[in-house]
């Protein structure tokens, strides 16, 4: 199947970041006619949840529903907030967006804000995305000289501010009460649920934090229909995501791609298949926290929230990480916890020893001077940290290591040496084999 180019047709448009190109692609359609013909929120929520559109930001909740958890008529602000943080390895779709097309994703979160009444937006971007953050402002910039932002924009009689925040180079600033925290000035720490933050977010008001691809859907729906953009995809998993393909595979980038395509398909054909015709060895499938899938796995599977979750893994950013016959998993696996340990805010005990523990281990394990009984003890540290920590990232950097062992045991076997039994008694290899 040919990708289907909804966001992509705006990315790909000949100089698509600035408005007047934007505008000829019939950009901001969306926003004059909810404003030009007087919708109401409810409208535009029931399209949304008609349309199953769910959160592309990792956690897939639908973003109708959402939106909807917003206290009405109550005073004081509300705000919206765009999640750009965009920091999950194997993880590059944002970025092309507010690149290529950073109008969409203001039309949308304009309608977001309306939607909630929020008369500010804050966007959240990626410390290290300076040229990317450099082009938003610009468009930020246009679109209040063209009115689409302001007070009293296209004469609605609300008023919208856009405000774009960069951070500070944080992983764990994209988890959305940590970014909220870091907004308001204080450390990037996560925050337990609940309250959540449509009830008690930014600066203790309602607030919605939306990803930037799930923003951008939001015109592209209100344009075409819910019906067609829910027909798509599955059963509650409407319309298209795009698709980041990095790793093994000859043709890497962004495909965009209906919700419940086969990832044979996308590996084989759209990316071309592996480099060099080698054998497929594993994939990650929607960022490096989400668990490793065999190349058995990885032939039968659909790329959509629920069939992954129904084999243990997770659709997530939808970056897939593709890994040859030739990759060394022990290396990969070591890569992956250094980097959940350099990221964890520290704040809680398990996830702050249990990453810098993993790490250690598999430090080990990875030059040579590891055991059998490194191995055990890695999967039952991972295991005590899973569901014990304030937030997500914990599970983020247990998950890996316990899908790592379960589907790939042999290939850490394979490098460790003299093998130690739990009484302390350390039997060589060759020992251990003769028994
Ligand atoms: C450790 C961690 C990092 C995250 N990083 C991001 C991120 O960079 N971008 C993002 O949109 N969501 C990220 N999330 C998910 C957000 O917490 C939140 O669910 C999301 O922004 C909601 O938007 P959505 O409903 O549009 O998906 C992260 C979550 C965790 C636990
Ligand atoms: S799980 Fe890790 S990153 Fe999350 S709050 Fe606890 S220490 Fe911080």
């Amino acid at each position: 199947m040919p990708e289907v180019k909804l966001i992509k047709r705006f990315i790909e448009t000949e100089n698509g970041h600035r408005l007047r190109e934007f505008e000829s692609a019939g950009g901001y359609g969306s926003l004059r006619k909810i404003i030009g013909e007087g919708w109401d929120a409810q409208q535009v929520i029931d399209i949304l949840k008609a349309s199953n559109l769910r959160g592309l930001g990792g956690a897939g909740f639908p973003t109708g529903l959402k939106w909807s958890f917003v206290p009405k008529d109550i005073e004081g602000p509300k705000y919206l907030v765009v999640n750009a943080d965009e920091s999950e390895p194997g993880t590059f779709k944002d970025r092309h967006i507010i690149s290529g097309a950073p109008h969409l994703l203001i039309e949308g979160a304009v309608i977001a804000a309306f939607c909630i009444e929020a008369e500010d937006i804050y966007i959240y971007i990626r410390g290290e995305y300076y040229e990317p953050a450099r082009i938003m402002e610009q468009a930020i910039e246009e679109a209040a000289e063209a009115g689409y932002i302001g007070e009293d924009f296209l004469g609605s009689g609300h008023t919208v501010r856009v405000h774009l925040h960069r951070g500070a180079g944080a992983y764990i600033c994209g988890e959305e009460t940590a970014l909220l925290s870091s907004l308001e000035g204080g450390k990037g720490w996560p925050k337990l649920k609940p309250p959540f933050p449509a009830i008690k977010g930014l600066f203790g008001k309602p607030t919605i934090v939306n990803n930037v691809e799930t923003l951008s859907q939001v015109p592209i729906i209100l344009d075409k229909g819910a019906e067609y953009f829910a027909s798509l995809g599955i059963e509650r998993n409407g319309g298209t995501r795009l698709f980041g393909v990095s790793g093994h595979v000859k043709r890497t980038g962004i495909y965009e791609l209906p919700l419940g395509t086969p990832m044979k398909e996308l590996i084989y054909e759209h990316c071309g298949g592996i480099r060099n015709d080698r054998k497929l060895k594993a994939v990650i499938p929607g960022g490096s926290s989400c668990p490793v899938l065999t190349a058995e796995q990885a032939a039968s599977i659909n790329m959509d929230f629920d069939s992954l979750a129904g084999i243990g893994s997770m659709l997530g950013s939808g970056g897939l990480i593709v890994m040859d016959e030739t990759t060394d998993l022990v290396q990969i696996l070591w890569r992956i916890c250094r980097f959940y340990a350099f990221e964890s805010c520290g704040q809680c005990t398990p996830c702050r020893e249990g990453t810098g523990w993993m790490t250690r281990i598999m430090e080990r394990i990875a030059k040579g001077e590891g055991t059998v009984q490194d191995i055990d003890d890695l999967k039952e540290v991972a295991e005590q940290i899973m569901g014990n920590t304030v937030c997500p990232l914990g599970d983020a950097a247990a998950l890996p290591v316990v899908s790592f062992l379960s589907k790939f045991r042999a290939d850490f076997e394979a490098q460790v040496g003299p093998r130690r039994v739990h009484a302390g008694a350390v039997v060589t290899q060759a020992e251990a084999e003769e028994n």
